[in-house]
């Protein structure tokens, strides 16, 4: 509402992709996409207009002059058709269930988490797209997560795993070479993924691979640790919230129709308009820790960052990873079809995030690597027991991941992004540590049996993860 006061000719000129929003005549929020070649390294100031479009698009509130809505498709994130169009637009439960991205991913700005009122129900949805229930037999109600260094975990994500995929061809080249089965430890930057056997004819013995999918192929987003890169989820996310569809999945190449879903509307988003997304996305700053002014904050986190490591919340709660590289590459190269894929252009484009001020600011260690401070492992784990059940409480397995499994979540930016949990039902981080069963349970045990002091301590020191 504040263009308004602002000339409609100096808006145009500064700010080219804000001008049709501030149209008093024109009900589109999609403005046209900016002319940049993707391929190579971008520029800064190709990767600032990219970007900076990309942030009016996550900002949006798509209408249906730009195709919002999809009256004969589901949420699914494979093309599926709807039997009949829905009677209402928006729906909570199936969606359409906001206007922009931003309707969601808001605390404490765009780009960041969502209190419980913005949790979405996530089901396969390929037969039961329409249910009108939150009941947990026909969906699994998740809350909102931050996209704060969201690019810095991809790239971990994507170097864990070719590191993985490089100990798996060892492994099948040693078995090959010496005609005798080889069994190799999976490990990703320190963290384990439980081992592998070749055999000398190249079958692989897969069963004990642990945290990760069997092709071995880290997928670092949603809490249950299912998708494979910022690119696909965009996609994923505008079909499912806002029926705006991605031609380079809903488009001709794939379902043989331009306007899959029937609106109208044909391809809907183009290539530079999810690559601006992805950009946007993977450009955002990293949380970072606070060092408290107040005297009894700064002792009593010091103190809490002793108890977090003593009561082993550290081995999946990894304090920092070190990354090799920051160049970007959209398309990434792990990306299935129905995302744009490497393979499907001539050179990617490469957001160089070095170039971004807030990258000279993360430490390096002696081999000179950048160290992500994200908190986290990219592993998935066994949370609950029968005795803390508590985050085991959805029914329904997603992309073969049992219930009672989640990725560890990133704890960076922690104190700006309560309420607490996949589900974002507990209000303070004591009880989300309590609520730790499965393989955290010892930790969450020596937590419980810590005195009060170190406890608070404990909570202080979390208390220092902010998003600025
Ligand atoms: C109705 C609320 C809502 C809207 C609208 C929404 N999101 Fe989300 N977003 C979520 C929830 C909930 C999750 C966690 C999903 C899960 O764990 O399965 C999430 C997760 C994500 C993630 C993965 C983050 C991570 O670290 O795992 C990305 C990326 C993302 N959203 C991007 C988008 C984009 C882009 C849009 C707009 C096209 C969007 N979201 C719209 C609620 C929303
Ligand atoms: C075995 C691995 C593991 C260990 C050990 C572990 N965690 Fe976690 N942690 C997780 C997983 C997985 C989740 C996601 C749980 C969910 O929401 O389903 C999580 C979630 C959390 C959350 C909630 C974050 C949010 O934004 O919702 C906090 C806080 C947390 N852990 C702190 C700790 C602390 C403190 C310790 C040590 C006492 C600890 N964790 C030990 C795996 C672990």
């Amino acid at each position: 509402m504040k263009h308004i006061f602002i000339s409609a000719a100096v808006l145009s000129a500064a700010l080219p992709v804000a001008a049709i929003q501030a149209n008093p005549f024109d009900e589109r929020a999609v403005p046209p996409p900016p002319e940049i070649a993707l391929s190579g390294t971008l520029a800064k100031t190709d990767l600032d207009e990219l970007s900076a479009y990309g942030e009016v698009l996550f900002s949006a509130r798509f209408t249906t002059l730009d195709g919002a809505g999809r009256p004969m498709a589901t949420q699914s994130i494979i093309p599926t058709k709807r039997r009949q169009p829905p009677e209402d637009m928006f729906f909570r439960t199936a969606g359409l269930d906001s206007g922009s991205c931003a309707g969601c991913h808001n605390v404490p700005r765009a780009g960041g988490a969502g209190d419980f009122v913005t949790n979405v129900f996530v089901s396969e949805g390929f037969e039961s797209a329409d249910f009108d229930n939150v009941d947990p037999q026909f969906s699994n109600e998740r809350g909102t997560n931050h996209l704060f260094g969201a690019g810095l975990i991809e790239l971990l994500a994507r170097e864990m795993t070719a590191e993985l995929h490089a100990q798996r061809t060892a492994a099948l080249k040693r078995s090959h070479a010496s005609g005798q089965p080889v069994e190799a430890v999976l490990t990703a930057k320190g963290v384990e993924f439980g081992r592998i056997v070749a055999h000398p004819d190249g079958i692989l013995d897969l069963s004990r691979i642990d945290g990760v999918d069997t092709d071995l192929v880290i997928r670092p987003f949603s809490q249950k640790g299912v998708m494979t890169s910022l690119r696909q989820f965009t996609v994923n996310a505008l079909n499912h919230h806002h029926g705006m569809q991605a031609a380079e999945r809903f488009g001709n190449r794939w379902t043989g129709e331009a306007d899959y879903d029937e609106d109208g509307h044909a391809d809907e988003l183009d290539v530079t308009q999810i690559s601006a997304m992805t950009a946007w996305q993977a450009t955002l700053a990293p949380p970072v820790q606070l060092a408290p002014e107040d005297e009894s904050w700064r002792q009593a986190a010091e103190q809490g960052a002793e108890v977090f490591s003593q009561a082993r919340c550290s081995s999946c709660h990894v304090p920092a990873l070190p990354l090799t590289s920051l160049g970007f590459d959209d398309p990434g190269p792990y990306d299935a079809a129905g995302t744009l894929r490497a393979a499907e252009v001539e050179i990617a484009a490469t957001y160089d995030l070095a170039q971004l001020d807030w990258a000279g600011r993360l430490e390096r260690n002696e081999k000179g690597e950048i160290m992500v401070p994200l908190f986290g492992d990219l592993k998935r784990h066994v949370i609950a027991d029968q005795q803390v059940a508590h985050f085991g409480n959805e029914l329904l397995p997603q992309r073969f991941v049992d219930r009672n499994i989640f990725q560890t979540t990133e704890l960076w930016g922690l104190a700006s992004t309560g309420p607490y949990g996949h589900r974002n039902d507990l209000t303070t981080i004591d009880e989300a540590i309590r609520a730790h069963g499965g393989e955290a349970r010892k930790a969450r045990d020596l937590y419980v049996d810590l005195p009060e002091e170190d406890r608070r301590a404990l909570i202080a020191y979390l208390k220092t993860l902010v998003i600025e």
